[in-house]
């Protein structure tokens, strides 16, 4: 979806500054506490227009592609025609780059998790007309699908490209990548898994290393940020970032 979209854009209206009590520990369990139970979310749903051929998408081929979301263990092989490892994507936006990987990494199945329609809507478009069958999607928020429908160690890898990055401090507590999801990341990737997170935010990618170098399961595959990975093609906020002269940053974390 088009930046001016994102979330990072509607964040006056999603919430008071948070009230500093006690330790930054303290204050930083907290927040983990309410990103957990629900209170805290690292989205805000947008009224964002849907188009006629998604709306019909998602009537005509939704059974197929999606799953919906039950609060309870799921059977992942299940959910797929073919066996393969799982690869879970969190947060992919109109799905560009995730049905453009689905084709040239078909080893894999993948399961998306969104929660914004017109990108349902439209990557259901584009992994009917290009005959992909490795991919499955949930529309819900992926921190609930994370706790409650991925059994631990089941998935082989973890994709977050360009997560909204909310750069004011009393927002830091909605980042996705932040340690008390982290952990709950890595608990669900099988050993040998990956996690691979993109940005074009400088801060927000320290800020993301800080949280994955302090989660004990994972470990860094590079020494610091990672080069960029052949067979992610690039989504339109990288073009736009790269075209505004900023950086992309990578980071790759194997589950040990
Ligand atoms: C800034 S966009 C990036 C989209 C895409 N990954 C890309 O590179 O173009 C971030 C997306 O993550 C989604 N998102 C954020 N938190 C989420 C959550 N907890 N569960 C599901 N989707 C989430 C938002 O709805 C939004 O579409």
């Amino acid at each position: 979806m088009p930046r001016a979209e994102s979330s990072i854009y509607s964040q006056e209206v999603v919430g008071s500054p948070a009230k500093t009590q006690g330790t930054k520990a303290e204050a930083r369990q907290r927040e983990g506490d309410g990103i957990l139970d629900g209170s805290i979310r690292t989205f805000v749903l947008r009224s964002g227009r849907i188009t006629e051929a998604q709306r019909r998408a998602i009537e005509r081929f939704g059974p197929k592609y999606l799953v919906p979301f039950t609060g309870a263990p799921l059977d992942l092989n299940a959910l797929f025609l073919e066996k393969k490892h799982i690869v879970v994507e969190i947060g992919f936006g109109m799905g560009q780059a995730t049905w453009k990987i689905a084709q040239t990494r078909a080893q894999f199945n993948y399961l998306g998790i969104e929660v914004h329609t017109p990108g349902v809507g439209r990557l259901i478009s584009d992994l009917e007309s290009h005959g992909l069958e490795n991919v499955r999607i949930i529309q819900h928020d992926a921190v609930e699908v994370l706790k409650t429908m991925l059994p631990a160690e089941s998935i082989a890898g973890i994709h977050i490209f360009y997560p909204d990055p909310w750069p004011k401090k009393r927002h830091h507590k909605r980042r996705l990548m932040q340690e008390a999801i982290v952990a709950l990341m890595a608990a669900k990737l099988e050993v040998g898994g990956y996690l691979y997170f993109v940005t074009d935010i400088e801060e927000y990618a320290s800020y993301a290393k800080a949280s994955l170098d302090s989660c004990g399961a994972l470990k860094n595959q590079y020494e610091d940020y990672a080069p960029h990975q052949a067979w992610r093609p690039e989504t339109k906020f990288e073009h736009f970032a790269k075209g505004s002269g900023r950086g992309i940053f990578e980071l790759l974390y194997i589950k040990r």
